[in-house]
């Protein structure tokens, strides 16, 4: 058989050939070290110069055919398996979806309603870290070392690190935020606070507070401060604020003067709280005050400065908001629970 009858048999084996690996047997053949075609090549240098020249010119195209041969039948079988790859991991859309999604827990979801609220009317939104020190947590806030506020707030030291703790309380973030901003400021801080306290339906050691803060140095007052709160229990109760009525009790923080608890009237209607201002019964908020002078004294804040904060435990009012009569399941990771609220969370 010639060569030329030989490469077009080969070209057309070629051609049924379906994996690389077999096309490189098939190429090694007849290109290969000891292939038929290298054997033809060997020929050529027992041959005249003219002889040379056309069985040579014969041998080169024979080579590009086979060459061009492979490389189209490589492409054909590269496709196909790509082709193949794809119908195999081709994904059925017309199948009925799974549509159980995640959705935020409804702490999460309360925390990211107030934050946004509180953001698009001006407020920053600012965190600080849990593990604070004395002096952000206690000094700075004009509690006095041996001060009994110190032990009443039942701290968490951090062993090894002297004057190291986990944050009692969100008013740290108070400091850190005049400090590095300086004045006007109006702020809104949402985080973990520790308090060395037993686990039970309405206590936790970890449990979450919203800070506020507005100061300048014009004048604020605590009408101000009042507005502000009735503002924020409506908000959080997702009612009119022409429904919210609160009351002052004078207590002591000492980073206010003066320092107030305060209470907000509601009623109980079928076992929900009804926040209005006929309601005979009043719910702790939690504290709040003017700040006091020696805070912005900490702050390095000079001249006559003015202003307001108060902290609220979330835990309470989201508790007080969906009838939620025991802290613990927020945390415990009850399906059950978790579920009931997402209906709410996911709109
Ligand atoms: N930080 C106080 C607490 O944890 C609450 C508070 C904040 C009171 C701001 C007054 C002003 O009890």
């Amino acid at each position: 058989m010639g060569i030329e009858t030989e490469a077009r048999n080969f070209i057309s084996e070629i051609e049924k050939l379906h994996t690389i690996q077999d096309i490189d047997v098939a190429k090694s053949k007849f290109l290969g070290k000891s292939g038929i075609l290298t054997q033809e090549f060997k020929k050529l240098s027992a041959l005249n110069s003219e002889e040379k020249i056309s069985f040579g010119k014969k041998l080169n195209s024979i080579k590009n055919q086979i060459e061009e041969a492979i490389n189209n039948q490589v492409k054909f079988v590269k496709k196909l398996e790509l082709d193949e790859k794809l119908q195999a991991e081709n994904v059925d859309i017309t199948l009925p979806v799974n549509n159980e999604f995640g959705s935020l827990h409804i702490l999460s979801y309360e925390i990211k309603r107030i934050k946004d609220e509180y953001k698009a009317n001006g407020f920053l939104i600012l965190d600080g870290p849990e593990v604070e020190t004395e002096f952000f947590n206690f000094d700075a806030l004009n509690i006095p070392k041996y001060h009994p506020a110190r032990q009443s707030q039942d701290t968490f030291y951090i062993e090894g690190f002297p004057e190291t703790l986990l944050r009692t309380q969100t008013s740290c973030v108070q400091i850190r935020a005049m400090q590095e901003k300086g004045l006007p400021l109006r702020m809104i801080s949402i985080g973990k606070t520790y308090r060395n306290d037993q686990l039970d339906s309405t206590h936790s050691p970890m449990f979450h507070q919203i800070e506020g803060l507005v100061v300048d140095y014009n004048p604020i007052n605590i009408g101000n401060l009042k507005d502000a709160l009735n503002r924020i229990v409506a908000f959080v109760f997702e009612v009119d604020s022409d429904s919210v009525l609160l009351r002052f009790r004078p207590s002591f923080f000492p980073f206010t003067e003066p320092g107030m608890e305060v209470d907000c009237c509601y009623s109980k209607e079928n076992g929900n709280i009804k926040i209005n201002k006929n309601g005979n019964k009043w719910l702790e908020l939690g504290g709040a005050g003017m700040v006091h002078p020696n805070v912005f004294k900490a702050c390095g804040i000079d001249g006559e400065a003015y202003g307001f904060a108060f902290g609220f435990g979330l835990e309470r009012l989201v508790m007080l908001k969906y009838g939620i009569n025991d802290i613990r399941s927020f945390y415990d990771t009850d399906m059950r629970i978790l579920k009931h609220y997402s209906s709410i969370s996911n709109n």
